[in-house]
């Protein structure tokens, strides 16, 4: 048994009747107010989801497992899963052994997902091919298999795992192939078992590096994006979706199908195009003055600046700060990082005049592409997939311990406007 099965062996026990006993004994506490607005407005802010393996406080940011992003920095992204799912970092000797099954899970990569991928229009949007081949490589599902020979409820976790842990192996594989496909990079580059979870799928996108900072960004670019509580658009979905008991392959799946979104996901291409834009408008890197100008037009062109604001954080996001500070080690002169920055002097100012805008400050997205663009990663459509490798990890974690304490499959009750009207006339 892996030394991460072997300790979740040991906590779910403890943690399911822990849940179980609260929830019989509170159940019935009132711990809210609902409102209209909420039912109307997306369900923003409303505290009815469950996730222990990170929480975004407003003014904090991104907290896993207690302890604040910004002194996770430094961990591999294996180590960040292993926090996920137990609580507590690995030791070195847990983290060899977690790298060590997914090399092993790695080499047994099915190679018709390869095929699947060869047969998808060559202009299929990046996302789009990687939720295929993770949807094709269902067929490998353990959990159905179990459950399809009559598992109990208790054992949901051990294959839940278990694909898990599959999905995660290949999934740089898979992703690296999108890349090199839908970019005409060439042939697939074999995983290189000397190297991390991270770096091999970095050195598998094929970028030059002979710094070997292109595979410190992406160590960073997995760790910063992992998780972000569970009532994001990707998290929220695939915790749907599997509280149906599909299995992970299909959960992760409907997850990432979420992330391709606009607002979600799909924002971090947006934002290096704004600011390519503003490059472009003035011939190099703008001056200040440039950019309030340039920022106030597109918001009285009625556009969004992106990269900025946030559905929960009201503070600058920690993993900007982590990119920036990455940024300003290794490419402090390159003029898209230093636009980049520059941006961040200048446009919090702008839109903190905007009433309407709860937080004018900058997310995560808005400095991760500037050190792609920078490194030669320059199509936009595949920082998505990026997204996707690193948010895995959060969808799973958060898989195996729903299925750990018996989560009961989700299912809110929906009202007609005619109801709500009536309600408001009461
Ligand atoms: C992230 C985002 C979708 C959050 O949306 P939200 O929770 O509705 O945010 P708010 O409550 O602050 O929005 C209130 C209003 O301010 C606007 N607003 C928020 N951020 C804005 C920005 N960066 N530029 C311009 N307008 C913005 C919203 O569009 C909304 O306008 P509306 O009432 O006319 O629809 C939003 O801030 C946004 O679109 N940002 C730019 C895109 C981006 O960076 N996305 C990545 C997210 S990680």
């Amino acid at each position: 048994m892996s030394q991460l099965k072997q300790v979740l062996a040991e906590k779910i026990p403890t943690m399911r009747s822990d849940i179980k006993s609260f929830v019989k004994e509170h159940g019935a506490k009132v711990i809210g107010e609902l409102t209209i607005g909420h039912a109307f407005g997306g369900m923003r802010g409303l505290k009815a989801m469950l996730c222990d393996t990170s929480e975004v406080p407003p003014d904090k940011g991104l907290i896993i497992r207690g302890i604040p992003i910004k002194d996770l920095t430094s961990k591999l992204p294996e180590e960040i899963f292993w926090l996920l799912c137990t609580g507590d970092l690995p030791t070195a000797d847990q983290l060899k052994d977690f790298q060590d099954d997914l090399r092993a899970r790695a080499k047994k990569i099915p190679s018709y997902v390869f095929s699947v991928l060869d047969a998808m229009p060559a202009d299929s949007h990046p996302m789009c091919m990687l939720d295929t081949g993770i949807l094709a490589l269902e067929r490998e599902s353990q959990f159905r298999k179990r459950y399809s020979e009559g598992m109990t409820k208790d054992e949901y976790w051990e294959p839940t795992l278990e694909d898990s842990l599959n999905i995660l192996a290949w999934m740089p594989e898979v992703a690296a192939y999108v890349y090199r496909k839908a970019f005409n990079k060439g042939a697939r580059i074999p995983a290189d078992p000397s190297l991390d979870w991270g770096g091999n799928y970095a050195n598998m996108l094929g970028l030059a590096d002979p710094t070997g900072e292109f595979k410190n960004l992406m160590r960073l670019y997995l760790t910063l994006h992992s998780d972000h509580e569970g009532g994001n658009v990707s998290a929220h979905t695939c915790h749907c979706v599997g509280s149906a008991l599909s299995d992970p392959f299909y959960a992760v799946s409907a997850g990432l199908n979420g992330l391709a979104g606009p607002l979600h996901g799909l924002a971090n291409q947006e934002c290096l195009a704004w600011i390519l834009e503003t490059m472009n408008k003035f011939n190099g890197a703008p001056t200040e003055e440039q950019l309030a100008k340039y920022a106030q037009e597109t918001l009285d062109a009625g556009k969004v600046v992106p990269g900025y604001g946030h559905a929960v954080l009201r503070i600058t996001d920690p993993r900007f700060d982590a990119f920036h500070a990455f940024g300003a080690k290794v490419c402090p002169d390159d003029p898209t990082y230093q636009t980049v920055a520059r941006v961040y002097t200048v446009v919090p100012k702008v839109l903190e005049q905007v009433k309407k805008i709860k937080d004018p400050w900058p997310n995560v997205d808005a400095a991760s592409g500037c050190l792609l663009y920078h490194f030669g990663m320059k199509e936009f459509s595949y920082y998505t997939v990026l997204f996707s490798v690193s948010r895995t990890m959060g969808m799973c974690s958060q898989l195996i311990v729903s299925r750990g304490w018996g989560e009961a499959i989700e299912r809110p009750k929906s009202m007609p406007t005619s109801w709500f009207k009536a309600q408001a006339a009461k």
